[in-house]
C-alpha cells in the first residue's frame, strides 16, 4: 500500500517543476520534503530533525515558530485578509509598515517604498523607479544599468537582465537591452590584485570606465549587492562601496543597493549599505522583512528619488507599476510583527555576535581540508569554496558530484545547507546559538571530513 507519505514523494516528481531545477533530475532524486519548523530546527516528512543552515532560504530569521509573527498574522487574516493599495486605496497595515520601514532606514535618508511580493519584484521596482526618475528630471537618454558579474538579482527580465550568473541567464536570452556587467572585487578569484584595497581601487575604477565608456549621460543606474550572496557570498573590500558612491556621484548615476539578502540584519549590520557606511540611492528590500512568514518585497527610494515624482507637475510621475498584493496585509502585519521582534531582542546584535563565532569556526575549514579552497562571509552568511586544486584556486566543476555529496551527508548527520555550484551556501536563521553554531559547524566538519577522505 502506498503511503501518504510515498505519495508525497511521487506526486512531487511528477506534477511540480522546482526553481532552479531540471524535471527529468527532479523526477530521479527523491526529494526532501521539510514537513515542520521550530526556531533553528526543522523536521523533513519522514521525521528526521535537522538544524536550518539556509534559514529556509536566506529569510526565515527569526526562525521557524515565532509566536508574535504567528498571532500578528491571525490576527490580520481575522481584521481583513486582504485589500488591494491601488491608486486611492489602501489599509492600515501597509501605511503602518511604509512609515515604519521608513523611520528605520531614516540615517540612510529613505523617503520612501512601493510594496511587491518579493524580491525580483523589489528588484524590478527599483531599475523601472530608477528610469522614470530620469525621465522626470529631463534625461530620458539615461536608460542603461550597469551590474556586477556574479551579482543575483532575482529572476523577473529586469532583474535576469542585470544578474551577473551566465548558467541562470541563458535559457532566457535575449534579455533586455542596455545591460551591461563590470567584474566584481573577489580577492579570491581575480586577474587583478591580492590586496584588498588595491582590488577595491581597481574594480570601482572599472565601473568608471564602463559608465565613461557607454556614456554617464546613458546610464541610469549602477546596481549590486553590498555583500553578493548567490553568488557564492562575495564580500567585497572595505573601500569598494565608498569609492563606487563616489563614482556614480561623480557620473550622476544612481546607485541602487540589491539588500534582498542584507537587509534587516544578515550580515550583523541593519542593512549592508551601513556595514561599508554609505547610502545608496534605491534600496531592495525582501525575505528577511516579514522573516519569510508571508511573501513580502519592498523598493525604498531616497529623499531625492521621491522628490522628483512629488514635485513632478504633469502625470509622468505616475507609478504605473504595482502588484495586486503590493503590501499585501497579511503580509505588512508579519512584516510589523518581525520588525517588533527583530528590536525587542537585538537579533540583528546576535547576527554580528555570534556571526563572528561562526565565521571563525567555518575558517578552519580552510587550512583543514584539502577540498575546502575558500571559506568567506560576514555576519550569519558564508560561502565555502569546493575545489579541484587547492594551489591554483580551480573550484570543483559544476558537473561534480562532491558538493552534492558533501550536503547529502549533512543532511544525513542533521543539517541543511545549500549547494550552487562549487559553492556551499550558509545562512541559518539570525536568533541562532553558540550551541546551535556548534552542532552545525561540528555536522559540517564531519560531512567535509566523509568526502575529503575520498577524493
Ligand atoms: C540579492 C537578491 N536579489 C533578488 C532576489 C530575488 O528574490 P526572490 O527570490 O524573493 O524573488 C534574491 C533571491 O535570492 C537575491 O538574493
Amino acid at each position: 500500500m502506498t503511503s501518504d507519505i510515498d505519495r508525497l514523494k511521487q506526486d512531487n516528481a511528477r506534477f511540480l517543476f522546482h526553481p532552479m531545477a531540471h524535471p527529468a533530475a527532479m523526477r530521479k532524486t527523491r526529494p526532501d520534503i521539510i514537513a515542520r519548523g521550530e526556531g533553528c530546527w526543522i523536521w523533513d516528512v519522514d521525521g528526521h530533525k535537522m538544524i536550518d543552515g539556509v534559514a529556509g532560504l536566506w529569510s526565515s530569521n527569526l526562525g521557524h515558530s515565532n509566536r508574535k509573527v504567528r498571532d500578528a498574522i491571525v490576527a490580520q487574516l481575522d481584521e481583513l485578509p486582504f485589500f488591494n493599495t491601488f491608486r486611492g486605496t489602501t489599509h492600515p497595515r501597509a501605511i503602518e509598515l511604509s512609515a515604519r520601514i521608513v523611520e528605520l532606514m531614516a540615517p540612510d535618508g529613505v523617503g520612501a517604498v512601493l510594496f511587491g511580493n518579493g524580491g525580483s519584484d523589489a528588484v524590478e521596482g527599483a531599475l523601472k523607479i530608477a528610469r522614470q526618475y530620469w525621465k522626470l528630471k529631463g534625461q530620458s537618454e539615461r536608460s542603461k544599468f550597469i551590474s556586477l558579474k556574479q551579482g543575483y538579482h532575482g529572476v523577473h527580465f529586469g532583474g535576469m537582465s542585470v544578474n551577473g550568473l551566465a548558467n541562470i541567464r541563458r535559457a532566457y536570452e535575449p534579455l533586455m537591452p542596455g545591460c551591461f556587467h563590470v567584474d566584481t572585487p573577489w580577492l579570491y578569484h581575480n586577474a587583478y590584485s591580492q590586496d584588498p584595497e588595491e582590488l577595491g581601487r581597481i574594480c570601482a575604477g572599472l565601473l568608471e570606465r564602463e559608465i565613461q565608456f557607454q556614456g554617464a549621460d546613458t546610464v541610469a543606474a549602477f546596481i549590486a549587492e553590498p555583500i553578493q550572496g548567490s553568488g557564492g557570498v562575495i564580500v567585497p573590500p572595505a573601500n569598494y562601496w565608498p569609492l563606487v558612491r563616489e563614482v556614480c556621484d561623480r557620473h550622476d548615476v544612481l546607485l541602487i543597493a540589491d539588500e534582498v539578502v542584507t537587509g534587516f540584519g544578515r550580515s550583523g549590520a541593519w542593512f549592508g549599505t551601513r556595514l561599508w557606511g554609505v547610502k545608496a540611492d534605491i534600496w531592495c528590500l525582501a525575505k528577511g522583512i516579514s522573516s519569510g512568514y508571508v511573501p513580502l518585497g519592498a523598493t525604498a527610494m531616497s529623499m531625492k528619488v521621491c522628490d522628483a515624482f512629488i514635485s513632478d507637475a504633469g502625470s509622468l510621475g505616475t507609478v504605473a507599476h504595482g502588484y495586486t498584493y503590493s503590501g499585501h496585509p497579511v503580509a505588512a502585519a508579519a512584516a510589523l510583527a518581525t520588525l517588533d521582534e527583530l528590536e525587542a531582542h537585538d537579533v540583528v546584535g546576535n547576527a554580528a555576535r555570534v556571526g563572528m563565532y561562526f565565521q571563525q569556526r567555518l575558517a578552519e575549514f580552510e587550512r583543514k581540508f584539502a577540498l575546502v579552497g575558500n571559506v568567506r562571509g560576514q555576519g550569519l552568511m558564508a560561502g565555502i569554496e569546493m575545489v579541484a586544486d587547492k594551489a591554483r584556486r580551480i573550484p570543483v566543476p559544476r558537473s561534480s558530484d562532491i558538493p552534492p555529496r558533501v550536503a547529502r551527508e549533512a543532511y544525513q548527520r542533521g543539517a541543511m545547507v545549500r549547494i550552487s555550484g562549487p559553492n556551499m551556501i550558509l545562512s541559518p536563521p539570525l536568533v541562532i546559538t553558540r550551541a546551535e553554531v556548534d552542532h552545525l559547524v561540528d555536522v559540517l566538519d564531519a560531512s567535509f571530513a566523509a568526502v575529503n577522505a575520498t577524493v
